[in-house]
């Protein structure tokens, strides 16, 4: 069954069963987490039952065994919650405005020019009268998550949380540009998988590190480079390039403005915003 591990409550020392404070795990490591499963399950405690009470944890991804836990008590937090049905849906919405909703999402790595293109993009749609949102990394880190760093498990919290909000935006109707380096392939897929297919649109802003490190706009690569951050994408963390982007933008020896033009066609041979 698909699920998560939605909180690391404190980590367990095995030597001594002090409870430790921790945001991850590393190989071997024991935790008492908070679990969430897609589907409802049917368990019992570990200490009524070893069989029922206990569980393994496969990577979805590479089909390996990741682990194995006992399960100590329902939480319920869920359960007495109940989606409620709205009248006005994101197809009223959307009809109000002419388009159809839709996330298109720009990744690739510091410098590559993600937000610069999503802002023209923006701005082309603006002009067109088009209803449009803007989510930025380096902005949303201001504000909504303000709490998260740039380790492995911020990362992904960064990018599930921005997933949520730009669904949201996307649920009244708009065209919601996202820009985040957002390396992870897993979780690029988990924001697509939060709406229809033809409603996630990937753009890979596709420029190679040097180009990056040379244009350097805001002296990262510099400092990255001399260990003055660490967990640099790039440089000492990892970036996994899309493999079947929408949309793939070579940006070397294009303008910025050339690129949103791309994107903007894009959308209108989608039918997102009719034709221009
Ligand atoms: S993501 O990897 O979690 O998707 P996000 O797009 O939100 O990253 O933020 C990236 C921005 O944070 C970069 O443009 C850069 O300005 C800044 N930044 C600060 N530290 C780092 C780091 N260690 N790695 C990458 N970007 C960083």
């Amino acid at each position: 069954m698909a699920g998560n591990v939605t909180a690391i409550r404190h980590r367990i020392e095995v030597n001594t069963c002090e409870h430790l404070a921790a945001r991850t795990l590393s190989l071997n490591e024991i935790a008492f987490c908070n679990v969430a499963t897609a589907l409802p399950a049917v368990f019992d405690p570990y200490d009524v039952n070893r069989k029922t009470g206990s569980f393994i944890v496969i990577d979805r991804y590479t089909n390996r065994t990741v682990g194995a836990g006992m399960i100590a008590f329902p939480l319920r937090r869920a359960t007495n919650v109940a989606w409620q049905a709205v009248s006005v849906g994101r197809s009223e919405r959307a009809a109000l405005m002419n388009q159809k909703p839709c996330i298109v999402w720009f990744t690739g790595l510091s410098g590559a020019g993600k937000s610069t293109i999503a802002n023209l993009v923006d701005q082309k749609l603006f002009a067109a009268s088009r209803h449009t949102m803007l989510l930025d990394g380096d902005n949303v880190r201001h504000g909504l998550n303000c709490d998260l760093g740039f380790s492995e498990a911020d990362r992904v919290e960064n990018i599930r949380r921005a997933g949520e909000a730009a669904k949201l935006m996307a649920d009244s109707g708009l065209i919601v540009l996202c820009s985040f380096i957002s390396p992870h392939r897993a979780e690029r897929d988990m924001v697509r998988n939060l709406v229809a297919e033809a409603e996630f649109i990937e753009v890979f802003v596709d420029t190679p590190i040097e180009e990056c490190a040379r244009r350097d706009p805001k002296g990262l690569y510099a400092k990255a480079r001399s260990g003055k951050i660490k967990n640099f994408t790039g440089v000492d963390a990892p970036y996994e390039a899309p493999t079947r982007p929408e949309i793939h933008l070579r940006t070397v020896g294009q303008t910025p403005d050339k690129l949103a033009e791309t994107v903007v066609d894009f959308l209108a041979a989608r039918g997102i915003i009719g034709g221009r």
